[in-house]
């Protein structure tokens, strides 16, 4: 079988990247497909020969990555707001919290900056931020979260999928350690959104957010956030601003309510474009099929896991698909990946170094070759 070929879309020509480049670095910034491409020169040109003409058509390519949205997390499309980036969907949940003084918030050690600063900043308010240190496996034990909680715990803070490590923390596990205690649990769900299946309802998660540049396909400067319908009403107004009125065009009326969904997050003017965009992308990938492009993200790593392992190379992301997604971080003594990552990019070969570590992250489009022509380069 052609590599690819299971797909329903035409990897080579979605995919031009693969002319120039070996792209193994969708943790980093991912390129976008071609069709997201066109989408975005579609809406360009609309913009500089129709000026807002078209706008219902604009708002109606909203609806529509809403409801692309909806699917990827199996929530109502109206669950799902637009943020900035990620950190942009932490900060309104983070400002938006009634806290206590004497609060506490849970996260992990090696989280990316994204889902630590705005939680570290409510110092300011009373709130400390606690954090689960790593084990010497490179991950993170529940019996360690637990012992971090306590009665004045309100959040969790986790990403899905460890930046650094590849680590796949074990969602299911942490909402249910939540439930229990009577926490809520935020999910920064970039590392994992577009390779692995998601379902909020059903893993219990309160809050997800996810910018669209990595696993997503998507440019950068946009990205979604959950909330789950039942906590909106714990959290206050302050984020929230005219376009997350009920009506937001009826201008001169202060006193309406705001939306009854994560909706009334969108504060003002919405970056129409980036959107679209990103509907297109998250479009793409459910036409390709998540569960599809998990199994391949899950072939093609296994593969690199056994090639590395054959050159020698520690592996530091956990072996079992149960506990990783596409990110294969490793290392070798004698080889500094940062010097590595550089001469690898000078032959057109993009990996990443990170924490010490050479990040690998092929999706689904890579095939075998792709990964053979690295290896072949790696000391
Ligand atoms: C786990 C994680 N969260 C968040 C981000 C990015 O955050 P933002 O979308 O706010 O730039 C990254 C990588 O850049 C990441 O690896």
């Amino acid at each position: 079988m052609v590599p690819g070929s299971e797909f329903s879309i035409d990897i080579r020509s979605e995919f031009p990247i693969k002319e120039q480049y070996v792209f193994l670095n969708h943790a980093g910034v991912a390129p976008i497909p071609a069709s997201t491409q066109t989408a975005i020169t579609e809406f360009a040109r609309d913009a500089a020969e129709e000026g807002p003409a078209n706008y219902p058509a604009w708002l109606h390519g909203m609806a529509r990555a809403r409801e692309a949205a909806g699917e990827l997390l199996r929530c109502r499309p109206d669950d799902v707001c637009f943020v900035h980036n990620t950190t942009h969907g932490v900060l309104i949940i983070a400002n938006s919290i009634r806290w206590r003084e004497g609060d506490n918030v849970v996260g992990f050690e090696h989280e990316f900056p994204a889902n630590i600063h705005p939680w570290r900043n409510l110092r300011e308010r009373g709130v400390e931020l606690r954090l689960v240190p790593e084990k010497a496996d490179f991950r993170y034990s529940l019996d360690d979260l637990l012992a971090a909680i306590d009665a004045r715990t309100r959040l969790v803070a986790v990403s899905w999928v460890e930046y650094g490590t590849g680590t796949r923390n074990d969602l299911a596990a942490i909402a249910e350690i939540c439930r229990k205690r009577g926490v809520r649990l935020f999910v920064d769900a970039i590392q994992g959104l577009g390779v692995l299946p998601m379902d909020v309802q059903a893993y219990g998660i309160d809050f997800l957010a996810a910018d669209g540049h990595k696993w997503l396909l998507a440019p950068e400067g946009c990205g979604i956030l959950y909330v789950r319908p039942e906590c909106i009403d714990d959290l206050n107004l302050s984020m929230c601003g005219w376009c997350g009125l009920r009506n937001p065009q009826d201008y001169d009326n202060y006193e309406q309510e705001y939306k009854p969904t994560a909706k009334r997050f969108e504060e003002g003017s919405h970056n129409l474009m980036t959107i679209h965009a990103l509907g297109c992308s998250m479009r793409l990938l459910l036409d390709a099929g998540i569960e599809k492009i998990a199994e391949r993200v899950l072939e093609l790593t296994d593969w690199l896991m056994e090639n590395l392992l054959a050159k020698g190379y520690d592996i530091v992301t956990p072996r079992s698909w149960r506990d990783r997604a596409g990110i294969v971080s490793a290392r070798k003594s004698g080889v500094d990946p940062v010097e590595l990552a550089k001469s690898l990019q000078e032959k057109k070969i993009l990996v990443a170094a990170r924490r010490g570590f050479l990040r690998i992250s092929p999706h689904f489009y890579n095939d075998f070759e792709e990964l053979q022509r690295l290896l072949n380069l790696l000391p």
